[in-house]
């Protein structure tokens, strides 16, 4: 069987801990190995990305082997090609398959009926990749997590449901600010609490940043759901993160936010060019993060 990285909860708390260690030496020596030498791994994009593809197609080179990007326009996936022929097909091809797209079941099917790895790239239910990429963010500052808040302010998104995954591994306490309507999916809180999470849920975002090491934020419209923006920005009122919301929190405070943002929505521009945003390092982490990971995947 081979090894995917479709959820942070596909890990156990050990490789976690591992992978962030291993991500943290990667970047401290600019990583290069021919791990991947001779090989192809297919990155099936459905949806927009700067960061996430460029960093892909940059790491996998970094380990020697060689990405090839694939859209739905310019394939049969876009002419419906059920991803069980598309999976099968590329297991002749490719060494493994990084994706991103809609449901988390088109990414399950495509590791069920492929037999190379397959790693999540996001989907609308998770984005492992970058919370892990902000493990290693918050490792470089605060190595020891157990004394440390974590704030969530607005939508219960994949990032949202990445980061409760993420608490279940790592002992930070996870106060989500969520408006009514856009809790993060209640089975995903439970699973995680049950493993062992610290996480709490409010409606008021000032109770949430309240004494938080690290506050965190993404748009509150993520992709997909372009067209309810209007009403999004009705129901996210009073969560943009602003410098009144970063003194609610301890003094050396750092900023996140994976990126694309909104100026002027989710984040002030005061907040996200300010000295406690850490969003560069955060996008710089990916490629470390994900070559950490693609080693795991591969060096099964
Ligand atoms: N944070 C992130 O995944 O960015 P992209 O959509 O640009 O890949
Ligand atoms: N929640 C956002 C994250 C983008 C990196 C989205 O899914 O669009």
């Amino acid at each position: 069987m081979p090894r995917n990285f479709l959820s942070i909860l596909d890990l156990e708390k050990t490789d976690a801990h591992a992978l962030v260690r291993r991500a943290h030496e990667m970047k401290q020596v600019d990583y290069r190995c021919d791990l991947l030498s001779g090989k192809t791994v297919a990155m099936i994009f459905e949806k927009a990305s700067t960061r996430t593809r460029v960093s892909f197609e940059v790491g996998i080179r970094h380990l020697g082997g060689t990405p090839l990007f694939m859209t739905p326009a310019e394939s049969q996936l876009g002419r419906s090609e059920p991803l069980c022929d598309t999976a099968r097909v590329l297991s002749r091809y490719c060494a493994g398959m990084v994706v991103r797209t809609f449901g988390q079941e088109k990414v399950d099917a495509l590791a069920t009926w492929g037999s190379i790895p397959v790693v999540n790239a996001l989907t609308d239910e998770y984005h492992p990749c970058q919370v892990m990429s902000d493990m290693l963010t918050m490792y470089e500052r605060t190595p020891d997590f157990s004394s440390l808040k974590v704030a969530w302010v607005g939508d219960g998104n994949n990032m949202a449901h990445s980061f409760i995954n993420a608490a279940v591994h790592f002992p930070f306490e996870l106060a989500l600010a969520v408006p009514e309507g856009y809790d993060p999916d209640p089975a995903i809180v439970e699973r995680a609490k049950g493993l062992g999470a610290r996480i709490t849920l409010t409606r008021d975002p000032r109770e949430a940043c309240a004494g938080a090491h690290y506050i965190n934020t993404d748009v509150w419209a993520s992709m997909g759901q372009e067209e309810e923006q209007k009403a999004r920005e009705k129901a996210f009122a009073g969560f943009m993160v602003d410098d009144a919301m970063m003194a609610l929190a301890a003094p050396d405070a750092k900023f996140l936010h994976c990126l694309p943002a909104h100026r002027g929505e989710e984040v002030s521009e005061s907040v996200i060019e300010g000295p406690q945003s850490v969003i560069f390092d955060q996008a710089e982490n990916r490629l470390h993060m994900q070559k950490a990971i693609l080693e795991w995947v591969f060096s099964d």
